[in-house]
């Protein structure tokens, strides 16, 4: 939630890339362009420059903020800092959007977080005759910061040096005083004109990514805030304070103790996060699920059926004695989740529980160190799931993280990771990490069988063998989605949509449905289809639109017989029933006015086939009533909130 940028480049007259000497406005608002996922309710970007602090914001859209530039011209700046919203303090208007700038225009500062102290804070500050202009927390800490900044000598004597130590100076230090007064979870930015060249911002529970370039630098809450130019990136720790300018990274703790950061490059690059031609990201990652799915598969097995997680660094020995698993996420990462948890403990035979990351340590939960704890999370910065892990390690659990996002937060908190390798997903809405996140975990699950011998070689093999057959199955769904796509378009007009599904098929209802809300703005719910007579069947009238995921007939022919006799009964009672089974199944036709066909696969991969039609059928259906699929109201990717 909310994006981030800064920028520390040579000065304008020196600046052989730009003729214009707009390169750090340039490298701003392309890196509030690839971040606007991240929030949409406002954008606003300052540069220092020969005139000091110039500051534009508008609240909406990027677009908003581009035509304000350029109507109201910035001049040429050698630095600056950018930010994207999603508003938590302060609705959505141009006085709250960032940056906020304080000490008589000196001081611009952007924030993404919430400072839980603002209130106390606020009350001293406005004491001492401090006033604001907005009702956001963050003009709180530009306050703040500014008191601090002017209360510090400008020659840093009295510091034991006699002067300010590293490039930071005195914006560096003040930062330092100020982040060691905050609570709750914060990035914060600042610039200020009597420093220029000079971004400084502070991290705790909030992403931040430095990006180092050749004379320049970066910083980005990921890095696609800087991946158009350049791809080498640095992961900084909690609670430090990073310093950039042209040529120099500094990084040290609240109290300016130096600290590392560790320097990685970022695996995929600035192609890789354009729509390629698609209408919208969200069309075009659909179509890189059989790649995301390969992908993720790739390199994991030497091909005789033994998993080789390399990257899973917790002993095997530790692994062996696990005796529950708890798959913590949220959104549709937890629909993974609960796929999963139909695989692994028929695989392992392990109790496996999936909980809402929000909920988990609120309830007590039994946790001690035979306690596996499988994190899934796109982003890596779910700070609900940063938390929950957080407290599921304090209770000795050991943890996995599944995550699509190098370098971020959860990851690294974690005992061990299994990267998806999905690549970048811009979209907001999940799609392409899903079926990545199913297939990691089912690498997982298919390992610790291996490895606590519940399955025989062979039979990971098969699986593994399977799998492998995905990728090209659900490029065949794609290639056939038009008769979905011609249906979702002509029910522009639906109120309501029931999502069916049993066994596996359940958790993917329950993502269909997620799909059709956070997009269409459709009431939809995703029920458990043998739970329908135990009241949901109430909400059933003449031509309810029901789309029901039907398992194989060949799998167990059990589950495929009730869930038809789930459509006969409400079909019986006027529903317009629409079925996603498997071809060749001619035994649903007579129960529905729809069916999709899905390619053959057994019970348990089915959700890699079957998800798709329902993200394909929500994409059509809210494209139909002309809303933007890539940025659903009221959303953002990455909730960096609790
Ligand atoms: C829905 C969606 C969300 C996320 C959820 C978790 O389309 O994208 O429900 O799945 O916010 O996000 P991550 O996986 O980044 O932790």
């Amino acid at each position: 939630m909310c994006g981030i940028v800064g920028y520390a480049g040579t000065a304008p007259a020196q600046d052989a890339s730009s003729s214009t000497g707009q390169r750090a406005l340039e490298v701003l608002v392309e890196g509030l362009r690839r971040l606007e996922y991240r929030g949409y309710d406002s954008a606003g970007i300052a540069v220092v420059g020969a005139n000091g602090i110039e500051m534009r914001k508008k609240s909406g859209k990027l677009v908003n903020l581009l035509e304000e530039l350029s109507s109201n011209p910035v001049s040429a700046a050698s630095t600056g800092i950018g930010h994207t919203r999603w508003a938590t303090h302060g609705g959505p208007t141009d006085a709250n959007a960032h940056p906020h700038v304080v000490d008589g225009g000196a001081l611009a500062v952007i924030h993404n977080g919430i400072i839980e102290n603002y209130s106390p804070l606020k009350a001293d500050l406005v004491a001492s005759g401090h006033t604001f202009l907005s009702a956001t927390d963050t003009e709180v800490a530009a306050t703040l910061l500014a008191e601090v900044f002017r209360g510090l000598p400008e020659d840093g004597a009295g510091s034991s040096e006699g002067a300010y130590a590293g490039i930071g100076g005195r914006l560096a230090q003040a930062m330092q005083l100020v982040a060691q007064q905050l609570e709750g979870a914060f990035t914060l930015v600042a610039t200020h004109a009597e420093e220029p060249g000079v971004v400084v911002a502070a991290r705790r529970n909030s992403p931040l990514v430095v990006g180092l370039g050749d004379g320049e630098n970066f910083l980005g809450s990921d890095v696609s805030g800087f991946i158009d130019y350049t791809r080498r990136a640095v992961e900084l720790g909690q609670n430090q304070v990073v310093t950039i300018t042209a040529d120099q990274v500094e990084i040290t703790d609240f109290f300016g103790v130096p600290a590392e950061g560790r320097e990685y490059l970022v695996d995929w690059d600035a192609a890789a996060a354009k729509k390629d031609g698609f209408a919208s990201f969200m069309e075009k990652e659909i179509n890189d699920q059989p790649d995301a799915v390969a992908q993720t598969l790739l390199g994991r097995n030497d091909g005789a059926g033994n998993l080789t997680l390399d990257e899973l660094r917790i002993d095997p020995a530790v692994l062996k004695t696990i005796n529950k698993i708890i798959v913590l996420a949220c959104g549709t990462s937890a629909y993974a989740g609960q796929v999963a948890k139909y695989a692994i403990e028929h695989w392992c035979r392990i109790p496996t529980e999936v909980e809402l990351s929000h909920e988990f340590r609120y309830r007590d939960p039994i946790v001690d160190e035979r306690t596996l704890i499988v994190s899934i999370s796109q982003s890596g910065e779910t700070m609900d799931t940063l938390m929950a892990v957080r407290y599921a390690r304090e209770q000795g659990a050991k943890t996995v993280s599944i995550c699509n996002t190098n370098g971020s937060t959860i990851p690294r908190e974690s005992d061990a990771v299994l990267y998806t390798h999905a690549g970048p997903e811009i979209a907001v809405a999940s799609t392409k990490a899903f079926l990545a996140q199913i297939t990691a975990t089912y690498l997982l699950g298919l390992y610790l069988a291996q490895l606590r011998g519940n399955l025989f070689q062979g039979q990971i093999k098969d699986i593994l063998a399977e799998l492998a057959k995905t990728p090209a199955k659900i490029a065949t769904v794609i290639a056939n989605s038009g008769q979905i796509r011609d249906l979702a378009r002509s029910m522009s007009e639906t109120r309501t949509v029931l999502f069916l599904g049993r066994h596996v098929g359940y958790p993917v209802a329950m993502e269909g449905a997620l799909k059709l809300k956070e997009l269409a703005y459709i009431h939809a719910e995703g029920f458990a289809a043998g739970e329908l007579k135990h009241g949901p069947i109430a909400l059933i009238e003449e031509g309810q639109p029901v789309i029901v995921v039907v398992p194989s007939p060949r799998g167990r022919d059990s589950l495929h017989a009730k869930v038809v006799s789930n459509i006969q009964e409400v079909r019986a009672r006027g529903a317009m029933t629409i079925v996603i089974a498997e071809e060749g199944d001619e035994s649903v036709r007579e129960h529905a006015e729809h069916v999709f066909y899905i390619p053959e696969t057994s019970t348990l991969l089915a959700p890699l086939l079957a998800t798709v039609p329902l993200q394909i059928f929500a994409l059509e259906l809210a494209t139909a009533k002309g809303y933007d699929v890539d940025q659903p109201r009221n959303l953002a990717k990455s909730v960096t909130v609790e």
